[in-house]
Formats: C-alpha cells, sequence, structure tokens
C-alpha cells in the first residue's frame, strides 16, 4: 500500500520529541531471559507496537538475537511484520479471526480454543492443501480467552481424525503470577499439568508447551515448559517493584523532548490552563513541545517530573494536549533547546516507567502503549 500522502508530512522532523530505543538494551534484556529460562525457547512478545517501542524494529532486534518466535494480539499485527520481511513463527495470542486463508497465506500461527476457531482453519488448509499448524488454548483461570478444562476433551474429540489441523502447541497464560499470593499460579501450573495429561490420553502430540509471562519468566522456573512468552521485561521493566533485582534489565525506551521556550516570571505568576500552579518564588519556566495528545499523562498536571540539566524538575501546571511547563528554576544555565527527559536517564538520574506508573495509579504497560504514533521512535 503507498505511504498515505499526508502521514508522509511527519517524516519531516521539526519537533524534538521522541522516543529513543536502545537496541542494545533489547539485546541485552533478551538474554536475560535466557538466562532465567535457559532450557526454554523464546517468544518475544511484540504485540501493540511491542508495549509501543515500534514492532518492527524491536522485532528484527529480537530474531537477530535468536528469538524464536514472536507473538502478537492481532493478525494486522502479524501481517505488519510479515510485510515488513519478518519470516520468525508468529503466533497470534489474541485469538480473533476472520479470514483463516490469510493466516494459512501469511504463515501466521493462530491459537485455537473453539470448534468453530478449528473449523474454519481446517477449511482453509482444506483449501489451501496443506496442513496447517496452531497451538491449542486452555484458560487455566484467566477467564478470558482459551477452553475451558472441562470442555478440552470435547474439542479434542472435535479434532480427532481431520488431519488438516495440526496442533503443534499447548498454551495458557497467567492471570496472578505478579502477585504475592500464589494460589492462582500454582492452580493454573496444576490445570495446565492436567491439560497436558489429557492430551498424552488422548494421544495428541504435545508440541511446544507454553505458559510463561516476564513475572513467571523471573520467578516461576516450573513455568517455563518449552517456551516462554515474555514480553515487558524485553523492554526493561519488571510487571511489579518486587520483581526488581531478579535480572539485570536495561529500559529500552527513553522519552526525550527539547525546551522550546524558556521565560523568567515573577511570584505569583499563575502558569497553564485553569491557573493550578502559581509561582511562589522568581521562577524560570520551560514549556516542552509534549503533552497528553502525545501520551504523557494529564494525571501528571503539578507532580510528574522531567529531568532537564541531569535534574529532576517539577511539572509547572495543567499537562495541555501538545504542550506542558516545567519549572527549571534551579537548573544552572539552562537555555533554549536544552534537551528534557521524560522517560529514562540524564546525568546521574533517572526517571523510571515504574515511577510514572505509580505516580498515574497504572501499570508500566499502560504507560509504553500510551504513547502515542505522534512520538517518532528513534533506533539507536
Ligand atoms: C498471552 C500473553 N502472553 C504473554 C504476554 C507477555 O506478558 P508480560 O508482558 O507480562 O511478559 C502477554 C501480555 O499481556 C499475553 O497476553
Amino acid at each position: 500500500m503507498p505511504p498515505d500522502p499526508a502521514r508522509r508530512a511527519f517524516d519531516v522532523r521539526v519537533r524534538p520529541t521522541e522516543a529513543r530505543i536502545d537496541r542494545t538494551a533489547l539485546a541485552h534484556n533478551l538474554a536475560q531471559v535466557r538466562r532465567c529460562a535457559p532450557r526454554s525457547r523464546v517468544l518475544a512478545v511484540v504485540k501493540a507496537d511491542a508495549y509501543g517501542h515500534g514492532a518492527v524494529l524491536c522485532a528484527r532486534e529480537f530474531v537477530a538475537h535468536g528469538a524464536d518466535w514472536l507473538g502478537v494480539a492481532l493478525v494486522e499485527e502479524g501481517l505488519q511484520l510479515r510485510r515488513a520481511g519478518l519470516t520468525a513463527p508468529i503466533l497470534v495470542l489474541g485469538g480473533q479471526y476472520t479470514d483463516y486463508a490469510l493466516l494459512i497465506a501469511n504463515r501466521i500461527t493462530p491459537i485455537i480454543y473453539r470448534a468453530d476457531q478449528f473449523d474454519g482453519y481446517a477449511a482453509a488448509a482444506r483449501s489451501a492443501g496443506l496442513i496447517a499448524e496452531a497451538h491449542l488454548k486452555i484458560d487455566t483461570g484467566m477467564g478470558r480467552i482459551g477452553v475451558q478444562p472441562g470442555d478440552l476433551g470435547a474439542l479434542l474429540d472435535h479434532a480427532r481424525g481431520r488431519p488438516e489441523v495440526r496442533f503443534t502447541g499447548l498454551c495458557s497464560h497467567f492471570a496472578n503470577a505478579d502477585l504475592r499470593d500464589p494460589a492462582a499460579t500454582v492452580r493454573a501450573l496444576e490445570l495446565f499439568a492436567t491439560a497436558r495429561a489429557q492430551l498424552v490420553d488422548a494421544r495428541q502430540p504435545l508440541g511446544l508447551c507454553h505458559l510463561a509471562n516476564s513475572a513467571a519468566v523471573l520467578d516461576l522456573p516450573a513455568s517455563h515448559f518449552d517456551l516462554v512468552r515474555p514480553g515487558l521485561m524485553l523492554y526493561g521493566a519488571v510487571p511489579a517493584p518486587r520483581f526488581s533485582g531478579l535480572a539485570d534489565l536495561r529500559p529500552a525506551l527513553s522519552w526525550a523532548t527539547g525546551i522550546s521556550h524558556l521565560k523568567s516570571v515573577p511570584v505569583g505568576t499563575p502558569i497553564s490552563y485553569g491557573h493550578k500552579w502559581v509561582a511562589r518564588r522568581p521562577s524560570v519556566i520551560a514549556t516542552l513541545p509534549v503533552g497528553y495528545a502525545d501520551g504523557y499523562r494529564r494525571q501528571l498536571t503539578n507532580i510528574g517530573n522531567v529531568l532537564v540539566g541531569g535534574r529532576r524538575c517539577a511539572i509547572a501546571g495543567t499537562v495541555c494536549m501538545d504542550m506542558m511547563m516545567a519549572d527549571v528554576t534551579d537548573v544552572p544555565g539552562v537555555q533554549l533547546g536544552d534537551e528534557a527527559i521524560l522517560l529514562g536517564a540524564q546525568g546521574g538520574e533517572h526517571l523510571d516507567v515504574g515511577e510514572l506508573a505509580d505516580r498515574c495509579g497504572t501499570i508500566a504497560y499502560e504507560i509504553f502503549c500510551d504513547i502515542s504514533a505522534r512520538v517518532p521512535r528513534v533506533a539507536l
């Protein structure tokens, strides 16, 4: 498809706001996954534009460093990778399909957990005159998608004697692997073991068994099986603070901009919509060309920090759609155009995604995914 000429305008860079992706950090984090799960293959989860890091860029890096599989949520995401020339096996984790022939034509492997999915895929395989592979998904407590353990037997019966679809994997997903209470995770492991046994009884080859997300890669070796499916840790973050230190992870993304306007203001000067910030001292205020349309949360009004000159500076006033202001009074020699870091390191200071997530009452995943398409991803 030819590029949309209107979007080509975004090839021109005027604004300094960008998300820098450190490829060496991606490769390093993948090596850490291998260190944690040395006997398992790795499926690198690159759904949701690689958690906002750029799917094609990250997928290329992971594959170049030995990732065996790529995991996407949507068929569309798998097609994006294929169109970019990636040839590694791709698994669709989201389980929604309309055109099964599209999967087969693009060698994209679906997860299957319902008879109608099996039938649609089998029909497409028959038309293509080949045997198509799928991974069987079982719901072990997430309550989202997957065959219920009690219905697995019926699904296996449905598939019996229909060689056009071969199950080459069995998978599930933890709901609570990041929580301290292990009860639900232990239960999920038990249900998974039962499903494995049921497949063996049904003389169904097990194929690749996989269950472990980042939390389980880091902390639950019993769940590693043949393949692990990390996402977040590949990008250098942990699912919860208690996982820090279990692997040497390096943040792969830093979010940067440059000061687009700078002014000195007297005591009492109000800043931004609603005048929610008022100078309590003679202040130097920097305007930054980034706002909530770029995914920087408006909630960070008056409570967020940015780094300028290697120092933490408070956000001054309401975060606007395209701009926000920071109090840079304590940054010696601050100048127009100086770099400001919203996420990442500068000098000896660091703004961690976990810190931002905490301040917003959310999780690192959401902070990453919120960084909008308007922010160019630049590979370092
Ligand atoms: C099915 C599935 N597997 C693996 C992952 C990776 O999880 P994490 O990013 O916590 O490693 C996800 C992400 O949510 C997922 O949905």
